[in-house]
């Protein structure tokens, strides 16, 4: 039996790229599509503005477009919610679903830092769902509300992952090039990008230097820890590309290590917590190391792995910080939101706890 889904948002840049994924997924079943007020009632096919690489699904030709309402999502059996709605939006529908007994995994920044909030980058911290029980039990939640973490914010901490593993790291400095897609649909008008960079992003810096604590802390008794062993300072840019960020990234590594060591343990890395599980979105390689001095490129790399895996480059050591520096790339669309999202409910699935 596959779970009902639903796309909340589903004519928005991550809403859409839900829709791709979900449209011929083996283990999920997508029933509703739902969109502001001016698009209720219409065919998903004349409101979007579709930007994935590959056409829409013949079989999503006649769906019309649902309203934001919880009552009706879950009279219409809705088991999981995938939501890709503004910050603004999201909060009071999400709870009111999670209350109502659907699992919602959200994009929308709300509620992230919670304690009981679980924000999953799956190859990175998937124990981190344990606390779902928690969350149930404080809340009196029959569903439950799982966050995706930040777009800049998974890029890094998957790259970053293997490195805290292998030789720990005490200090990252991180620089963002960030595609203007991650600003939404009507996010940044051409005429402020077009020919230029913006040396600053709201609120993001913050996001990813606290989100990544949580990312890469434990699973306490009864919530997650932040991670107090690892010092972030950020960057964030946003420049004229269409899709795929860029992050310089500076580490500072806790024990001496030679490149071949490094590289090994990018290139082996695989899926930590969720290694023996066989997943339809998983990619084979989350980190896929090119060795050509000009690589990782948006244009030429942001679909490895179908967007799910990053692309690492230009690895070398820091003299300064005293461990290793390197570019990473990921699909901000595909593994910094939708693809995380899938990724995370197949987990719950495989593992019993949808
Ligand atoms: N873009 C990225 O790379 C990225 C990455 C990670 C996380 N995120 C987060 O993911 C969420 C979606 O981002 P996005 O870039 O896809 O935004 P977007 O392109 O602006 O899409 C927003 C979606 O929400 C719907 N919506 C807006 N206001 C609504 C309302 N009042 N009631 C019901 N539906 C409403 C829109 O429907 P209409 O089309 O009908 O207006 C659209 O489907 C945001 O929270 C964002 O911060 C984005």
């Amino acid at each position: 039996m596959r779970k009902r889904v639903a796309v909340l948002g589903a004519t928005g840049l991550v809403g859409q790229r839900f829709v791709a994924l979900l449209a011929n997924h083996p283990w999920f079943e997508l029933i509703a599509l739902t969109a502001s007020e001016g698009s209720v009632g219409k065919r998903y096919v004349d409101v979007v503005r579709w930007f994935v690489e590959k056409p829409i699904l013949e079989e999503l030709r006649d769906v019309t477009l649902a309203a934001l309402n919880a009552d009706a999502l879950v009279k219409d059996g809705v088991e999981i919610a995938f939501s890709a709605l503004p910050t603004e939006v999201a909060r009071g529908v999400e709870v009111e679903l999670a209350k109502k007994g659907v699992v919602v995994v959200s994009n929308a920044s709300s509620m992230r830092l919670e304690p009981d909030i679980p924000l999953v980058n799956p190859e990175v911290n998937a124990d981190h769902l344990g606390v779902i029980e928690q969350q149930r039990r404080i809340r009196g939640w029959d569903g439950a509300l799982i966050k995706i973490p930040n777009c800049t914010t998974a890029i890094l901490t998957l790259s970053l992952k293997p490195l805290i593993d292998e030789f720990g790291v005490n200090v990252v400095i991180a620089s963002s090039m960030q595609a203007v897609s991650g600003a939404g649909l009507s996010g940044l008008p051409s005429m402020l990008i077009i020919d230029n960079l913006i040396p600053y992003i709201e609120g993001e810096e913050e996001k990813i230097e606290s989100e990544s604590r949580k990312i890469l802390g434990s699973l306490g008794h009864r919530s997650i820890e932040l991670n107090d062993h690892i010092s972030i300072s950020t960057s964030c840019h946003r420049v004229m590309v269409l899709e795929g960020h860029t992050i310089a990234v500076f580490t500072g590594l806790r024990r001496d290590a030679s490149l071949e060591e490094v590289l090994r343990a990018m290139s082996e890395f695989r899926t930590n917590k969720i290694k023996d599980l066989k997943l339809p979105t998983a990619p084979e390689r989350p980190i896929v190391i090119r060795n050509e001095p000009d690589r990782p490129q948006p244009r030429l790399d942001r679909l490895e792995g179908g967007g799910m895996s990053v692309v690492v480059g230009r690895v070398r050591g820091d003299a300064a910080l005293r461990g290793v520096k390197y570019e990473v790339l990921g699909h901000n669309t595909v593994r910094g939101a939708a693809g995380t999202g899938v990724l995370i409910a197949e987990v719950l699935k495989e593992r019993n706890l949808i």
